[in-house]
């Protein structure tokens, strides 16, 4: 792994209103993550795994505190600026897919390459689907596809695009184990072949076994566990 530091969140903030009652999620949670590195980020339900994993990605803002990615400061790039580098530079599997109803397994997949104009875009979108071994269920549509068969397609389109950093919100949480092995098997895969860098957050032990670090969010704050010191 490298000593490059490739995401760095500093004193970040996050609460939400509710009933005018407002619920501090994250409270100024400061880490590093360098480049090739694969960082689990546990905890309870309802503890802001999520809430982390899409501040950190540029997908939603934080009330205060900064994000760098590969040192560019990204926290306050409007959406237009943000669009072509998260298309780009980050791949997300959200926790509850986000594919699009009317596009097919392939083409779903295809899409972000497309927007980058890669030509090339169908055929990685065909080996991506081999590797998941969901070749086969290429022209389904989303509402055809159970729930394990979505999350692997949405790992695909995810990675398309060879992102230095792949966030992936639980992104086992609806497979059975064999095919939650399929898709570490991948991530793992592209770590080593493109030294990508991992967030990750899970519930399952066996995956945080794996991990070059895990932190665990309790309260808001960010504590360390890790297979690894220092965060
Ligand atoms: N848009 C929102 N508005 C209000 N509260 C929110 C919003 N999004 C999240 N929350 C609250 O923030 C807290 C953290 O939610 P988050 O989804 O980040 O937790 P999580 O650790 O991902 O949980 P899980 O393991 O169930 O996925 C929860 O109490 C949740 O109710
Ligand atoms: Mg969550």
């Amino acid at each position: 792994m490298s000593e490059e530091k490739c995401l760095e969140a500093v004193g970040l903030c996050k609460s939400y209103t509710i009933d005018s009652r407002s619920i501090t999620v994250l409270d100024n949670i400061s880490f590093t993550v360098r480049k090739g590195e694969f960082l689990v980020v546990e905890g309870k339900s309802g503890s802001g795994k999520s809430t982390l994993l899409s501040l950190l990605s540029g997908l939603d803002k934080p009330d205060s505190g900064k994000i760098f990615v590969n040192g560019r400061d990204i926290t306050y790039l409007s959406e237009d600026e943000l669009a072509p580098f998260r298309n780009q530079a980050i791949g997300f599997v959200f926790q509850s897919f986000h594919l699009v109803p009317s596009l097919t397994a392939l083409e779903n997949i295809m899409f972000p390459a497309e927007l980058s104009h890669d030509p090339e875009a169908e055929s990685k979108a065909e080996d991506l689907l081999n590797r998941v071994g969901l070749v086969q269920r290429e022209n389904n549509f989303p509402h055809q596809l159970s729930g394990g068969e979505k999350q692997r397609v949405a790992l695909c389109r995810a990675l398309i695009n060879r992102p230095a950093i792949v966030f992936a919100d639980e992104p086992t949480g609806n497979l059975d184990s064999s095919h939650g092995e399929i898709i570490l098997k991948l991530l793992m895969e592209l770590r080593l072949e493109q030294q990508t860098t991992l967030v990750l957050s899970t519930h399952s032990r066996e995956i945080s076994r794996m991990a070059d670090r895990v932190v665990t969010l309790v309260d808001g704050r960010l504590g360390t566990q890790g297979n690894e010191t220092g965060v």
